[in-house]
């Protein structure tokens, strides 16, 4: 199964995507949301443009990949385990204690408006969840109101994701899963989306600059990335790989390569070259006992970002002041 998928994989890059360009057109087609409504024709077009200049060799475009194959093999593995609880994916279940207020309120404080409806403080925000897995994050921003399109590159867990949505009928419309990458959403998404959201999954890409340049290139002028990820560190080797995966064992043995880890200045540094600034850098740690996760000062294993894309329609957007409040803030 795994090696039909891949091979699935190199036929579609090479024929630069069309059939997945598809596939996003196909569930286009059944988005409700008002930015969704150009898509066919915007996809049809860009199809077209690439369908034509195959046939010229020399002008063919460039098409990048964040895929890192081994990687999607370990995730299409685990993918019957996302919603359990106490199994491989428990500290992504007990992850959303931080991260869920750290987007909110990133986003709220961006915004400086408070929101009309307590109960639905993201109505009206569009977020793109990048590798969204079974949906652990997707469905609870959903919750708060947002409307979420969650991609990831692996079949299985987009399959999860969607079995998983249908328990809660309330936000059934709110969420939409596609298999998909960033390259593949900038087809028709480009600065669309009022969050880009990547949470534990930079780690897990091949080429970092073209990742967090297809992510930015995603929100729109205004809009917040946020990212969590793992430092590059002696640290993150020992306790992040080593003490995590092999002793405490509270995630798979072979889940992190620590090759593939970022430090918080790369990070920021791709994110500024691609437009957007970075507001808030915070450590992460977890209580594997408790089973608890908080704000830290040290950023040297696990780190989160929030960073708003330039808008250069305005003049200062945000001020460092609004963050005050930030539940996140240590
Ligand atoms: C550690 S999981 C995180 C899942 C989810 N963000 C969460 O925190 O609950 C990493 C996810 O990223 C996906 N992934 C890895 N590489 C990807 C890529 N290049 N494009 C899209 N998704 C990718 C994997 O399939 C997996 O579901």
């Amino acid at each position: 199964m795994a090696s039909v998928m891949s091979v699935c994989r190199r036929c579609l890059v090479g024929s630069l995507r069309k059939g997945l360009a598809n596939a996003i057109k196909n569930t286009a087609n059944r988005l409700n949301h008002s930015e969704w409504k150009n898509i066919n024709a915007v996809l049809i077009t860009k199809t077209e443009i690439y369908r034509n200049s195959s046939t010229i060799s020399s002008e063919r475009p460039v098409v990048k990949t964040t895929i890192d194959e081994e990687e999607l093999r370990k995730f299409a593995l685990l993918s019957q385990q996302w919603w359990d609880e106490q199994g491989e994916f428990e500290a992504l279940h007990a992850l959303n204690q931080i991260r869920i207020p750290f987007v909110r309120d990133g986003l709220l404080n961006q915004r400086g408006i408070p929101p009309l409806d307590i109960t639905q403080p993201l109505a009206g925000f569009s977020v793109l969840d990048v590798g969204s897995g079974g949906g652990l994050l997707a469905e609870p921003l959903a919750r708060l109101g947002a409307f979420v399109v969650g991609i990831d590159a692996v079949e299985e867990n987009i399959k999860i994701a969607q079995i998983h949505l249908q328990q809660d009928h309330k936000i059934a419309g709110k969420v939409k899963y596609i298999e998909a990458t960033v390259e593949d959403m900038l087809v028709t998404e480009e600065e669309n989306f009022d969050a880009v959201v990547v949470s534990e999954v930079a780690e897990h890409v091949t080429d970092h600059a073209h990742f967090i340049e297809c992510c930015c290139r995603l929100v729109k002028p205004g809009g917040s990335v946020f990212i969590t990820t793992l430092n590059k560190t002696q640290a993150s080797y020992f306790l992040g790989v080593l003490m995590a995966e092999r002793v405490l064992h509270l995630l798979p043995a072979g889940t992190h390569d620590w090759n593939k880890f970022i430090p918080p200045e790369d990070l920021q540094y791709l994110l500024d070259k691609n437009g957007c600034v970075t507001r808030l850098v915070h450590g992460m740690c977890y209580n594997f006992l408790a089973k608890k996760w908080s704000w830290i000062q040290n950023t040297s294993i696990n780190y989160a970002v929030h960073a708003v894309k330039i808008d250069s329609t305005k003049s200062g957007t945000t001020s460092e002041s609004k963050f005050k409040n930030d539940s996140s803030s240590t």
